[in-house]
């Protein structure tokens, strides 16, 4: 007989416990109306600043939205080199073109799979004029020595927390260490929209003026536009949806940290896995739990076949992707992160995965060892 079928994330399971709030936020955006913008999303965007104590949230469409209209309004022009990790989400770096700049890669660390302080400073030329760390997996990278090098050589930082929501860094928040961070809510990310959704946060408040003007077509009132811009706004819909899950947040990054643990515990044992390393000074928020194992390939065709569903984020590193073969990197460049697209499995894990489902992973990885 067939087991039933684990999947990687279950939006259901989390929908069910917050069914009741969830359909009133809906119906309220629906009797009033309030599709875009209003006061749905102005109460989402105050909500989202003081979780984070920032002075400013300027919501948008996505989280890709958010890195490019960041980039837009720091300036970033034609010439402009950007160091970004050369292990992430593709929308960390093609914003970086979309903006005017050009990407410069910087390997990852082995462990933490964020990008690696001590390799950023032979990448500064005169031309550089930023970083962006990635919070990749939804472990902080490793802020203190990027912000050094930052404020030695004059760069900002537009922290990417797509994956990274409540994650601390020394028992700070990430998302406050840089000029600005952006934020995804795809549905399956630690806080997700039942759609597209993203955010931006910042003290600055020249710079969160540039961002929603931009976002807003140039201009924050109707026919008044300074400049051109684009149409990238959270709509209201997404943002009471959003409203109700922040009130569930906290207890959801707790559910992600416990089964971490549950694997990380069952897994210690097993030669063959080497489960993530979680760094004593950092938070995880477990976005995706990230093995590693030499037979990557065997292991999740394995898991498959036991109806486990598990994903490779992300199978091809950044710089060896076909949109990045203008550059002519070679695999030398970036040793980290090459060891690792070959070797990185991520294993089911949402807040409500029954700790049953997770034996079964365990299991099956026992298996394919033995
Ligand atoms: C690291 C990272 N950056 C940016 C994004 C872009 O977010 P969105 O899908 O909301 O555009 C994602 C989402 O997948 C991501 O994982």
């Amino acid at each position: 007989m067939q087991e039933e079928r684990i999947q990687f994330v279950d939006l259901q399971a989390q929908y069910l416990t917050i069914k009741d709030e969830i359909d009133a936020a809906i119906t309220d955006v629906i009797k009033n109306s309030a599709f875009i913008r209003g006061p749905h999303v102005k109460t989402f965007e105050e909500r989202f600043s003081a979780l984070f104590g920032t002075d400013h949230c300027v919501s948008c469409a996505n989280g890709t939205d958010a890195l490019y209209i960041a980039m837009h309004a720091l300036g970033v022009k034609p010439g402009d080199e950007v160091i970004a990790p050369a292990h992430s989400w593709i929308s960390t770096t093609e914003t970086i073109t979309q903006a005017g700049g050009k990407v410069v890669f910087c390997d990852t660390t082995l462990d933490d799979f964020t990008i690696d302080p001590k390799q950023i400073e032979e990448k500064i030329t005169p031309h550089t004029v930023g970083i962006i760390p990635v919070h990749l997996y939804g472990q902080p990278a490793d802020m203190d020595p990027i912000m050094a090098i930052a404020r030695k050589h004059n760069l900002w930082v537009l922290e990417d927390c797509a994956q990274a929501h409540l994650a601390r860094y020394k028992g700070k928040l990430v998302g406050t260490f840089g000029d600005v961070a952006s934020f995804s809510f795809y549905p399956g990310k630690n806080l997700g929209a039942m759609g597209d959704a993203g955010a931006l946060i910042t003290n600055n408040e020249d710079l969160a003026e540039k961002m929603a003007i931009f976002a807003r077509h140039g201009g924050l009132k109707k026919g008044d536009h300074q400049t051109e811009g684009i149409n990238s706004r959270l709509d209201g819909m997404q943002a009471a949806i959003l409203s109700v899950k922040l009130n569930h947040i906290q207890k959801w990054t707790e559910g992600r940290q416990r089964k971490a643990s549950y694997y990380s515990e069952r897994l210690r044992d097993v030669q063959s896995v080497r489960a993530p390393r979680v760094f004593p000074d950092r938070e995880h928020v477990w976005h995706l739990y990230v093995i590693r194992h030499e037979d990557r390939d065997g292991l999740a065709k394995h898991l498959a076949d036991k109806s486990i569903k598990t994903v490779i984020n992300y199978p091809v590193a950044l710089p060896f992707l076909p949109a990045y073969s203008r550059f002519n990197h070679t695999p030398e460049e970036f040793p980290n992160a090459l060891a690792n697209q070959s070797r990185i499995l991520s294993l089911p894990l949402y807040p409500e995965i029954p700790d049953t489902f997770m034996d079964r992973v365990v299991d099956a990885i026992r298996s394919f060892q033995a």
